[in-house]
């Protein structure tokens, strides 16, 4: 049985800092409020200069490295967004570009907060299939170029960010071991951005409209998403053959830290066995979990032989669960690196 394993990781932030405090000057907010209902302490916010391709192309460049690949090692490129810098090409059709992955196929996908997980998914069927040995992911999104900072409901939880990760062949029990993608169509109207896609056909409408900005109704997306965490990685544990005991640690989308919270509780997890950024970092979209998973991996807290499990839900509403066996057994090292 072919398998995929995580062999390299890699993430990107803008240098630019968005505490509550500073917040604090711009809506009716408070530091208390943000910090008790969210978890959230500060952001990261694309400068001028950060789009969504440039953190693809650092965190990229990362992952390669430590999977010690060359870019011309690389079969296929899948980008999860909602915030390409433009409609077409892809995102992932630049990346392959400015990496220089000659051989690549490439293109993005676009599942929201739940992409990075969808986008591992269908990389991962690529490998299972024999169709390709080496696959980079990216979750990248530079959500708050779509948020309102007027709008206090929303403004406070996001920050832009990329991650990515390289998918490589092996036949060892290692890597993705089981899925689960989720989709409920009719939440769609809990969390939109409109205004920005060819469904406006009237030309007077499309001039009137301002840059298009995100809406949410921020307890609708609370109820689901308390629901969807906890049941979703309880089935890919399930479908696994294992346990919840035998979960070593759960990295669940860096959303809010009560959604979080009630997803261990359900779990039974300890906060030790959680991986939580969101106070410096906010909800990232797609690249929340990649992150994760390389800020985990560089601190040492994923070894070889874990059960981890990612977690995640958005816009949608959709949701997406994934059991990983951290380990890098079997994996055909092909390429000399950078
Ligand atoms: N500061 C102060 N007060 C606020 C703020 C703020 N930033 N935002 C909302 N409030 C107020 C509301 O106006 C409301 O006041 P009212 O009672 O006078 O009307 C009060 O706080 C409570 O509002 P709720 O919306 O009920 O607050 P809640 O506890 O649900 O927290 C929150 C709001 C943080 C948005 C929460 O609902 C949440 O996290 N929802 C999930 C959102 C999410 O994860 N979205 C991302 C999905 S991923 C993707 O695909 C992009």
């Amino acid at each position: 049985m072919r398998n995929a394993a995580i062999t390299g990781w890699g993430m990107a932030l803008p240098e630019q800092v968005l505490t509550n405090a500073d917040l604090e000057r711009m809506v009716e907010t408070s530091d208390e409020w943000i910090v008790a209902r969210t978890g959230i302490r500060e952001r990261r916010i694309a400068a001028s200069s950060d789009t969504t391709l440039s953190l693809s192309l650092a965190a990229s460049r990362q992952a390669l490295q430590v999977a010690g690949l060359a870019p011309a090692d690389v079969d296929l490129i899948v980008v999860a967004t909602v915030t390409p810098d433009m409609f077409m090409p892809s995102t992932a059709s630049l990346l392959q570009r400015e990496l220089g992955a000659e051989r690549a196929g490439a293109f993005d996908l676009a599942a929201a907060c739940s992409g990075f997980v969808y986008a591992l998914n269908v990389a991962a069927q690529f490998i299972r299939a024999g169709t390709y040995d080496t696959v980079l992911v990216v979750g990248a999104d530079t959500l708050t170029r779509m948020i309102d900072f007027t709008d206090r409901g929303t403004c406070v939880l996001f920050g832009d960010g990329a991650g990515a990760v390289v998918l490589q062949a092996t036949e060892a029990p290692v890597g993705i071991l089981s899925t689960l993608l989720g989709s409920d169509g009719r939440g769609a109207c809990h969390l939109f951005v409109d205004g920005w896609g060819t469904g406006i056909v009237d030309d007077e409408d499309r001039t009137a409209l301002r840059r298009p900005y995100m809406k949410m109704v921020g307890s609708e997306v609370f109820r689901f998403s308390v629901r969807v965490m906890g049941e979703a990685a309880e089935a890919v544990v399930k479908q696994a053959g294992l346990t919840l005991a035998d979960i070593d640690l759960l990295i669940p989308h860096q959303a809010n830290i009560r959604i979080i919270d009630a997803a261990a509780k359900r779990l039974d997890l300890p906060r030790e066995r959680i991986w939580a950024n969101l106070d410096r970092y906010g909800n990232t979209s797609a690249a929340s979990v990649p992150i994760c998973i390389a800020e985990a991996a560089a601190a040492g807290a994923l070894r070889p032989g874990m059960n981890v499990v990612l977690v995640a839900f958005g816009a949608g509403l959709s949701w997406g669960a994934t059991l990983v066996r951290w380990g890098t057994d079997g994996v055909e090292r092909r390429g000399g690196g950078e």
